[in-house]
């Protein structure tokens, strides 16, 4: 037998290592929290304490990770513990804890010996890692737990905290995850908005101190900052390279994300609840779990960072992820308050022209004593308004069902007008300032889902329609307020603190969401919130999609939905056509294509191109919204770059490919692509001819579709869609030749 001395020298040296390995691990216990491309390794230090010594791609040999402390001189005379996986306060930790507790004496220090590790294999793809610290003095048990998906390199974190003592701790704060980043340099992406204006982003360079993203808005927690961030490493990174961190918190209540660069320039993040005006008070024995922290890593780029968590959103969280969706024409800003049965089933009519699948009803169907006919009244009373819809809403799901259309309808069971009979009868339901002023928002209060009896309420509101009119097909649920004047009368009138209702109020909000998954499993619901003002993972459990933003003026869209691409998939974002702007209806379309496409407007307004146009693109849109629904996003091109956007969805076995550009100025520019956008996610051997779709009627496309490319040219070159001031957007669909 030939001796190779390359294995052999590779024997020898992994000898040493693994020595060297179990010299260090004699006192230290090592954890590697892997997923297929990246890794998380834990240790205990010389005091058992909890540490990360690493995070970033997996090494390839693992026996390695116990070399890792060594490497790492950061621990002056005890200053501080920098990389602490859960730092305590009131002790030995001198920078932002992730966990503070007054104890049931009243003493505000906490400390975390490792105890224990656990690793439960769920499945071939799922683990759940935990590990148990103990303060040594009051007993206080946290577990950390790592929820691995492997393939999808994703990792969901979150903690436990147990009281041990007899009497009550209170928890002042609570984080979900604690993590320690070390690099040169550390690029943090937010997403700031406003009503109409979600997701801007804006990128900075982090320097020493803590920056932090947060919300203190309750149920609207995300309108002025979306609960999501990414951060680059090193360098900022692009859609194809770059370390790339994309992070959210899966909770629809306020949050708190800090990141801080410490005195060594490592970069730490402590994510979870917001502690504004929440310290939790824990009896003895309870537990209290925080929400969890959900995040991906590439050392590929935003891109594969980005198809990571849509992969993972489909598979694991968002309800129905790898389901199909309703097409939908929604009356909304068609005709506001002012609708009847017969206005109605004339919409019925002209959603069955365009092709959808389902008519939406929006607000102003509720309320008898006062009529929900503008924002100021009867939210909170939700019978069916007696003179509009004289034979209620089974009626109206009847008639749809003849109209050969799906029936759904908006509520917004979570809030109340004071000029309702609600209001009337349970002004202890409603969430404000027994002593002081109402305040309101959209003329309305919130109702306080600290008390079981308005869950029991809110769940009857949905339990009711479906269970009544067992053919209503589809939810859109509304939350248009914040809460202002904080407090319960239920939480006082039951001895808890006030400072609890933040997180009891979206605690009680998920068991209402909880019951009604339970009863009904499938039905499709729309999550809104004046727009995206609560969009989370949290919440995506129990709703199919969510809407983005009202504001569906195409071009603010093309770059609010190219924001959310980065954290959402696509089936998950509901895009309407509406006449909000002036823009012509092809445009509309292609842009709302790029996601779960429906309708906002009158039909019969439609000229009659118009309605062919947009009979064709619901066709059109059918045989490519598997593509966008379940394929891999590829965003080629930014328009934050480029006077147009570029952006791919291909499936999986790189067969087939829909491709949508749009121009986002109309700034003068006689070709908008004098070269070639670069396509990606093919395959380089195969074959591929791309055509044109959804054109206007009268219209002919300018590109050559006899040609054949070969995805590596494709790849390399690239393919130019040909924009110009008449082709302001274009769509295109790449099919794999027959071999
Ligand atoms: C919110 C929603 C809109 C619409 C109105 C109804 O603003 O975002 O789509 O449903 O409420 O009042």
């Amino acid at each position: 037998m030939k001796i190779n001395r390359f294995e052999f020298i590779k024997k020898i040296v992994s000898f040493f290592v693994l020595y060297a390995v179990n010299l260090v691990t004699a006192w230290a216990v090592v954890i590697p929290i892997e997923t297929a491309k990246n890794a998380l390794i834990l240790q205990t230090d010389a005091d058992n304490r909890l540490l990360i010594t690493y995070f970033g791609v997996k090494l390839e040999n693992s026996s390695e990770y116990a070399l890792l402390n060594a490497q790492m001189k950061q621990d002056d005379n005890r200053a501080g513990v920098f990389n602490h996986a859960y730092t305590p306060s009131g002790t030995w930790n001198l920078v932002e804890p992730a966990l503070s507790i007054t104890h049931s004496d009243g003493n505000l220090s906490t400390e975390l010996k490792f105890i224990s590790y656990k690793n439960e294999v769920i499945d071939a793809n799922v683990q759940i890692h935990s590990v148990l610290l103990k303060d040594p003095v009051y007993g206080t048990e946290i577990t950390l737990y790592y929820k691995t998906y492997i393939n999808e390199n994703v990792i969901e974190q979150w903690s436990t905290i147990k009281n041990k003592e007899k009497g009550s701790i209170t928890l002042q704060k609570y984080a979900s995850a604690n993590l320690n980043f070390v690099d040169k340099d550390y690029y943090l992406t937010l997403f700031h908005g406003g009503w109409g204006r979600e997701m801007n982003p804006e990128q900075t360079l982090l320097s020493y101190g803590i920056k932090s993203l947060d919300s203190k808005l309750g149920t609207r927690p995300d309108s002025f900052m979306q609960p999501v961030f990414m951060v680059s490493f090193d360098k900022p990174a692009t859609e194809e390279n770059g370390k790339i961190l994309l992070g959210t918190l899966a909770w629809s209540g306020n949050y708190k994300m800090e990141f801080e660069v410490d005195p060594y320039h490592n970069l730490r993040l402590i994510a979870g609840i917001n502690p504004y005006s929440s310290e939790y008070r824990l009896v003895s024995d309870k537990e209290f779990e925080t929400p969890s922290f959900i995040y991906t890593f590439s050392n590929q780029g935003i891109g594969e960072a980005s198809r990571q968590l849509h992969r993972w959103a489909r598979n694991y969280r968002l309800l129905d992820g790898n389901g199909s969706r309703l097409t939908l024409l929604n009356n909304w800003e068609s005709t506001f308050f002012d609708f009847n049965e017969a206005k109605l089933i004339n919409l019925f009519a002209d959603g069955k022209k365009l092709g959808v699948d389902l008519f939406l009803l929006d607000d102003g169907w509720f309320a008898n004593k006062y009529p929900r006919n503008d924002d100021r009244a009867g939210l909170g009373d939700w019978e069916p308004n007696r003179k509009k819809l004289p034979n209620g809403i089974g009626y109206l799901v009847k008639e749809a069902d003849k109209a050969g259309i799906k029936f759904g309808i908006w509520i917004e069971p979570e809030m109340v007008n004071p000029k309702s009979e609600l209001y009337e009868k349970h002004p202890e339901w409603v969430i404000k300032q027994p002593e002081r002023p109402e305040f309101y928002f959209r003329n309305q209060l919130v109702l306080d889902l600290t008390n079981p009896q308005v869950q029991d309420y809110v769940f009857q509101i949905v339990d009711n329609l479906f269970g009544k009119n067992t053919e209503v097909a589809y939810i859109k649920w509304d939350c248009n307020t914040a809460i202002y004047n904080a407090n319960s009368s239920y939480l006082q009138k039951t001895g808890q603190n006030q400072s609890q209702l933040y997180v009891d109020y979206v605690k009680g909000l998920y068991r209402v969401l909880e019951r009604i998954r339970s009863k009904y499993p499938k039905i499709p619901m729309m999550l809104c919130s004046s727009g995206g003002g609560r969009v989370d993972y949290g919440a995506l459990k129990y709703f199919t999609e969510f809407w983005p933003s009202d504001n569906t003026g195409p071009v603010e869209r093309a770059y609010i939905q190219w924001n959310y691409s980065y954290f959402y998939p696509a089936i998950a974002l509901c895009n309407h056509i509406t006449d909000w702007s002036k823009v012509g209806i092809k445009y509309k379309t292609d842009v709302a294509m790029m996601g779960k496409m429906g309708y906002d407007i009158v039909v019969s307004n439609l000229s009659e191109k118009e309605l062919m146009f947009s009979q064709d693109a619901v066709k059109a849109y059918n045989s490519v919204k598997e593509l966008v629904w379940h394929g891999d996003l590829y965003r080629l091109a930014s328009p934050y770059e480029n006077p147009y956007s570029s952006l791919m969805f291909v499936n999986e076995v790189k067969s087939r490919a829909v491709i949508f550009n749009y121009v986002v100025t109309n700034r003068f520019d006689e070709k908008f692509t004098p070269t070639p956008i670069r396509l990606q996610g093919l395959n380089p051997e195969q074959k591929y001819r791309i055509k044109e779709v959804n054109l206007y009627p009268g219209t002919s496309t300018t590109l050559d579709t006899t040609a054949i490319f070969s995805g590596d040219y494709l790849m390399k070159v690239g393919f130019n869609p040909d924009l110009n001031q008449q082709r302001t957007s274009v769509v295109l669909e790449v099919n794999q030749e027959a071999k």
